[in-house]
């Protein structure tokens, strides 16, 4: 299995362009499948992810072309409706196939879907909101069977603002006649690029980004070409390991409206970080002051998903940091792992307590999950001697070339078979 060997203790310095958004690409891939035109995608990152999810538009017949960052799909011929088991275990993201199945052929049969360790990721929210739009759902032997010969347009509200529920119910509506609202929907910026990616193939959906999304059902969808918004989540990791491990880098192709709440908290710190001419520039002197109180929270709040980003950097903090973690159960899987490094972390419930230390040292972990994992780099990269990073297939579903970005900042690491 491929690991990272990283000798630590290195600045990072130099510019770094922020990839396109796992998390906007994925559900994008999906609403492919709406179109009776080509589609291309450009700036599309090579993930474990992408590609797992590209494997299973082809099983659904799309004709799909890879020529170096541009994805072209061809959905002309999609058929059947059928999502393997193994393809659907393989990602939490085929589960919001179901919508743009349904929509496109008027049923589904899905296997329930895979994903991170990070929680038990029931899919409630998902089949209530298909069963409000009139789809029939029967789930038998780990399968979802749709029928959505009676679907209607609605009026709904979400239990909670879940992010692939709130994509998954616009994709299902985008043919339905009439309008359908969804309420307390999610916020997040990769679902108001789902809106304008739709749009972009002729679609009638408004409000992503506010609670309240209403979709305009239309005949159907045209072909397109689309650049994915820049990865909000992947620039946040990389910018809190340079604050970790001091140094100055530059960040293009970054949206700092994205990144506000991450901002607020690390200028509660010694690093310095300023936007000029679509440049983020982040200093940081490698000096750590106690971090502020973390509370992870659906979008604008705090995203979970730098949670263990922020678990890592609070582990050389001066004093206690307290991290709360609202949003998944599980977690904090990867302390386990902070601890081999000389972290000393204690968890209750769902709030982690870190005691900051002054050094951290290297030594052999193995990523648990996919942020996780870029954590457990971020700490190598800061700790003395070598740290090994093994099972980086995690880290892989989500970054695409994590050592080679961090080696052009100066960072001993390698990538290993
Ligand atoms: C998306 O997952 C992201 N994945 C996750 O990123 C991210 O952590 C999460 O949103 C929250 O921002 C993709 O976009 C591919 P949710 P999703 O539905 O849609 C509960 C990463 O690291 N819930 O917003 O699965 C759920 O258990 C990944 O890139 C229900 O109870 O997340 C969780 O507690 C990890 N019932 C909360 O809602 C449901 O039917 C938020 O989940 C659905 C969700």
């Amino acid at each position: 299995m491929s690991k990272y060997i990283i000798n630590g203790g290195k600045r990072l310095v130099g510019q770094v362009e922020v990839p396109a958004a796992k998390n906007a690409v994925l559900p994008i891939l999906a609403a492919c499948i709406l179109s009776k035109g080509e589609v291309v995608i450009h700036k599309c990152p090579h993930l474990r992810d992408v590609d797992n999810m590209l494997k299973i538009l082809q099983d659904l017949g799309c004709k799909i072309k890879v020529e170096g960052s541009d994805v072209t799909i061809d959905s002309s011929c999609v058929s059947g409706g059928v999502v393997s088991h193994d393809l659907a275990q393989e990602l939490r993201s085929s589960i919001f196939l179901l919508g743009s199945i349904i929509a496109r052929l008027g049923k589904a049969d899905m296997a329930y879907p895979g994903g991170c360790e990070i929680g038990l990721r029931p899919i409630d929210i998902h089949l209530d909101g298909l069963k409000a739009l009139g789809i029939d759902i029967v789930e038998d032997g780990g399968h979802i069977y749709c029928d959505a010969c009676n679907i209607k347009s609605a009026d709904l509200i979400l239990d909670l603002p879940s992010v692939g529920a709130t994509e998954n119910l616009m994709m299902a509506a985008i043919f339905v006649k009439g309008k359908t609202v969804i309420r307390n929907v999610a916020r997040e910026p990769e679902i108001v690029d789902l809106q304008d990616f739709l749009n972009s193939m002729g679609a009638k959906v408004r409000g992503a980004g506010s609670s309240v999304i209403v979709v305009e059902g239309v005949a159907s969808l045209h072909g397109t070409e689309y650049t994915p918004v820049s990865d909000r989540i992947a620039a946040g990791s990389y910018i809190i390991s340079t604050v970790m491990c001091g140094g100055e880098v530059e960040f293009s192709n970054i949206i700092p409206e994205h990144l506000r709440s991450l901002i607020s908290k690390l200028c509660k710190t010694t690093c310095n970080i300023h936007m000029k001419n679509g440049i983020m520039t982040v200093r940081s002197n490698g000096r750590h002051p106690r971090l502020p109180k973390i509370d992870t929270m659906y979008y604008p709040g705090f995203p979970t998903d730098l949670q263990s980003q922020m678990t890592a950097l609070a582990t050389v903090c001066d004093g206690t940091s307290i991290i709360t973690e609202n949003i998944f159960e599980t977690r904090f899987k990867q302390i386990s792992e902070f601890r081999k490094m000389g972290a000393k972390v204690d968890v209750k419930g769902r709030t982690a307590i870190i005691e900051g230390v002054s050094r951290l040292s290297g030594a052999e972990v193995s990523a648990e999950d996919l942020r996780g994992g870029a954590s457990l780099v971020s700490m190598g990269l800061y700790a003395d001697k070598t740290t090994i990073v093994s099972d980086i297939f995690h880290i892989e579903r989500g970054y695409e070339g994590m050592d080679v970005i961090y080696a052009s900042l100066g960072a001993d690491i390698v990538r290993a078979d």
